[in-house]
């Protein structure tokens, strides 16, 4: 039950249509968007993800919430929240092994850059640049970026085979294993 007062967001399963939909460019940053922003913090923790993309709790816009450096034990937190996030440049390869919130129990090895440069804008709508190499980081923001373009990991599973089979495995039979189509 999707209720008001609930604190975490239910999260969006593959073969669920908005997590093929590319999102919209956010345009308002107001109190709905940090609302948003800290319910899906909440959801991430209470999964113990690292990432959370707003297609994956029902919203289609370009908002993603990180926060690579949780440590559980201390209760450390450093939550990073990316608006309409862009990779402008991106450099070289590095296998990294994933799991995904929308994939319960499934993890495999995809191939992402090893160095990005990208922009994004803060809660404020404030202009920020930044860059990342060859960390959890690094791999999370492509991740989760891709999230917003309708794209998942399981299309770029470097052995498509161990995918299928990690999918059966979890009971999440490949009913939709197209990507979409980017148009522009
Ligand atoms: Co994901």
């Amino acid at each position: 039950m999707a209720g008001k007062n609930k604190t975490t967001l239910d999260i969006e399963i593959f073969g669920s249509e908005i997590l093929r939909t590319p999102c919209s460019v956010v345009k308002k940053f107001d109190k709905k968007l940090s609302k948003l922003t800290d319910k899906m913090f909440k959801t991430m923790y209470n999964q113990n993800g690292v990432g959370l993309a707003a297609p994956q709790i029902g919203e289609n816009i370009r908002l993603i919430v990180i926060d690579e450096e949780w440590s559980p034990e201390d209760d450390y937190r450093a939550p990073k929240v990316l608006i309409n996030p862009v990779i402008v440049f991106k450099e070289g390869e590095m296998e990294s092994y994933e799991g995904c919130l929308s994939f319960p129990g499934v993890f495999f090895n995809v191939t992402r850059a090893k160095k990005i440069v990208f922009k994004y804008q803060d809660l404020n709508g404030k202009d920020h640049r930044s860059e990342a190499e060859g960390n959890l980081l690094c791999r999370v923001i492509q991740h989760e970026i891709d999230h917003l373009d309708g794209r998942l990991f399981v299309d770029i599973a470097n052995d498509k085979a161990i995918a299928k089979e990690e999918l059966e495995k979890h009971n999440l039979a490949d009913v939709d294993s197209k990507p979409p189509i980017i148009l522009g």
